[in-house]
């Protein structure tokens, strides 16, 4: 019995191997490195003392997903993470998005029906409240509000899934809609690691604490919040990786189709982020102050309490060791994974 985790070499699909093998799992790692790095898998080494299983494929290439499959008939659950992610790039090149996103959970599921497994965990989003109906958010709130294509094939992907659980009631998936993820492996030798200048928020300001940025901009600080700057809930990795061990427990219970939400519950503006981080570095950052970002909005954090209850799972570390680890990370590593 081993589990497959897609995106294997990315920055949660990394994380969670570790936790699977915590937690006593066999893991068989698959990626195309497309947007990831192979040093990913000396790291994993390193911190687990174990050499994972690792299928070089294209979660898009049938024959690929097919022969992964034939090869390893032990992977009994997918955590599939193998997609394109960028928001910004989603609005320049949709077709892409659909393409690479829908048609690689496509390939993987057909596969497994192929090869007659029948547990998947499904990495989504709390994009998909788009405009969120309630804050904090359930998961009962509407999930069919994104705002851009990369949104839209993760609410796209969560119908797929409902319809393919509606016929075969044998299968078993959780839908995990994660809130903000930052911080990095406490070891510091695995992190984010974002290709160019970073969209999100913490990997910016990670990168303008070694100096690569003059300052962190700020986008908007008129919104209705209580110091005019954006709130989300972010979350330590390593808490979103053990939700997906958590998940994968609840699928040997034979659950049918879940979803939950994968938050702490409690909301940080970007000013709090950014003085959380400079206690972190021990460094004053200089903040620009930009006009909103398009798309944005004020406010979003989770309503956890359905994974707590039906997972057992809460959330553990604070702001303070999200940060510090982020430090510790991109310190260790000013260039991430490149030499
Ligand atoms: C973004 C995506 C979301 C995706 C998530 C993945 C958008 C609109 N949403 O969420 O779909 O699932 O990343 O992690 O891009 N901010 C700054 N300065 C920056 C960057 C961000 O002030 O340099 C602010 C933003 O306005 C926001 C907060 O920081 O208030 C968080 O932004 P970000 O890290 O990009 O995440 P989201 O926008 O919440």
């Amino acid at each position: 019995m081993a589990i497959l985790v897609t995106g294997g070499a990315g920055y949660i699909g990394s994380h969670t191997t570790i936790e699977l093998l915590n937690a006593g799992y066999d893991v068989v790692m698959a990626d195309n490195f497309y947007n990831s790095s192979p040093e990913v898998l000396n790291r994993l080494k390193i911190i687990t003392g174990r050499e994972i299983p690792f299928v070089k494929c294209d979660v898009c290439d049938e024959q690929q997903v097919e022969n992964l499959f034939a090869s390893h008939p032990e992977i009994d659950a997918v955590i599939h993470f193998a997609a394109y992610k960028a928001v910004g790039e989603s609005v320049e090149k949709p077709l892409d998005y659909y393409q690479n996103n829908i048609g690689g959970a496509l390939c993987v599921l057909q596969a497994m029906k192929r090869h007659g497994v029948k547990n998947f965990v499904f990495s989504s989003s709390a994009t998909v409240y788009g405009e969120p109906e309630r804050i904090p958010s359930d998961e009962s709130c509407a999930a069919n509000g994104a705002t851009n294509p990369y949104g839209w094939t993760k609410v796209m992907q969560e119908q797929i899934l409902t319809d393919l659980c509606k016929s075969d009631p044998e299968m078993n998936v959780a839908i995990l809609r994660y809130f903000n993820p930052i911080g990095a492996h406490p070891s510091g030798l695995i992190g984010e690691d974002p290709n160019g200048v970073p969209n999100n928020l913490l990997p910016y300001v990670a990168q303008a604490a070694i100096g690569k940025h003059p300052s962190v901009r700020v986008y908007g600080t008129d919104y209705p919040t209580p110091d005019g700057t954006g709130v989300r809930d972010y979350i330590h990795v390593v808490d979103l990786a053990r939700g997906h061990v958590a998940a994968v427990k609840k699928l040997a219970e034979k659950c049918g189709l879940v979803v939950y939400n994968l938050g702490t519950g409690v909301g940080y503006s970007v000013f709090q982020v950014i003085e959380a981080f400079e206690k972190a570095c021990g460094k004053k950052l200089e903040r620009n102050i930009l006009p909103r970002r398009a798309g944005d909005i004020a406010e979003n954090y989770a309503n956890p309490t359905k994974a707590r209850e039906e997972l057992g799972w809460v959330a553990q570390y604070t702001i303070e060791d999200m940060c510090a680890h982020a430090w510790n990370w991109q310190s260790k590593n000013p260039n991430g994974y490149k030499e």
